[in-house]
């Protein structure tokens, strides 16, 4: 069934910084396909939030700007504007495919574009698209015939905002087989739900218990001083709630997986935080080559297309 609230939310532009997200999740389901190529389980690869096709870039001509990922479209007088694979095809192109591919999208218009990359695959994997929300979505995938002796998989959760509820992510910790990759939103949308004052609106306060898992977010932002002879309490901000909560959320990750990464930082073009890329999952070596590849950060060599 088609979701016609997700429609206001269309957005035919991302930023530039979307090539970064998408080149270190293409850097890490390569790294984790070819280390279970020999290996006898099936494997699952959910996009809970998987977007269209593609995305409209729009980028100022810089020197180094290109990437293996773009398809350089039109030139305009100091900006070029380009076309970015979404995650979905960034899932489908990798060398040793996944045994099945899952996609969560409720927004109508974008369901259509992967019912196209679908009968574009159709012959070479195997996709299971499904137009509802990524709770849903997950619901029916960790309800289906998969345990740890047969299955493996990554889910890559990449929501607009905070839209992403904890009990999914802990609904895949669960079963024991699924590693994340998570767009942890913290400056993009958490931050900007939390008033200097302390008077969290309570639909706000609502998405965050939801996203969090509990209400423990609001210590970790905010501070309460009695004062006076009445002690009357005075709610602060503290200087380093943007630290808590990415610590609080990277907890629950490592108690619910086992293993949590370093956090990998993007940034928009003028350098101001935007998210935060964190995986998490049940084994070492998936740590270890999740650290390797998110640690990359900002070293990540430029690919000029055409280059080998
Ligand atoms: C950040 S975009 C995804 C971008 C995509 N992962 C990529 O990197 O190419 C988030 C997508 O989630 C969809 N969406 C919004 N709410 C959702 C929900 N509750 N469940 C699943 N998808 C949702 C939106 O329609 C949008 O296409």
């Amino acid at each position: 069934m088609y979701h016609r609230q997700y429609e206001e939310i269309m957005v035919a532009e991302v930023g530039p910084w979307a090539k970064e997200k998408l080149d270190i999740l293409a850097r890490y389901l390569d790294f984790y396909t070819k280390v279970l190529k020999n290996q006898p389980w099936r494997t699952i690869y959910i996009d809970a939030f998987a977007g269209g096709g593609s995305a409209k870039v729009r980028i100022k001509n810089e020197p180094a700007a290109t990437f293996d990922l773009l398809e350089p479209t039109d030139s305009q007088d100091g900006e070029q504007e380009e076309f970015l694979h979404g995650s979905p095809r960034v899932a489908l192109d990798i060398a040793n495919p996944f045994s099945r591919y899952v996609f969560c999208e409720p927004a109508a218009k974008r369901a259509v574009e992967l019912n196209e990359l679908e009968a574009e695959f159709s012959n070479s994997r195997q996709i299971k698209l499904l137009k509802v929300p990524a709770a849903e979505g997950i619901a029916w995938v960790t309800s289906q015939a998969i345990s740890k002796k047969t299955h493996r998989g990554v889910a890559f959760l990449d929501p607009f905002g905070a839209r992403l509820e904890w009990s999914s992510v802990q609904s895949l910790a669960d079963t024991g087989l699924f590693e994340v990759v998570v767009n942890f939103a913290l400056n993009m949308a958490i931050n900007r739900m939390l008033p200097n004052d302390g008077d969290v609106p309570v639909a706000w306060a609502d998405t965050l218990d939801r996203y969090f898992g509990s209400h423990e977010w609001f210590e970790e932002v905010y501070s309460s001083d009695a004062h006076g002879l009445f002690a009357s309490t005075e709610i602060r901000k503290r200087d380093d709630y943007s630290e808590r909560l990415l610590e609080l959320y990277r907890r629950n990750l490592k108690n619910a997986f086992g293993f949590v990464s370093t956090p990998r930082l993007i940034r928009n073009t003028r350098g101001a935080p935007l998210y935060y890329l964190l995986w998490a999952g049940p084994h070492r070596k998936g740590l270890e080559g999740a650290d390797y590849i998110l640690r990359m950060g900002d070293k990540l060599p430029k690919i000029r297309k055409g280059s080998t």
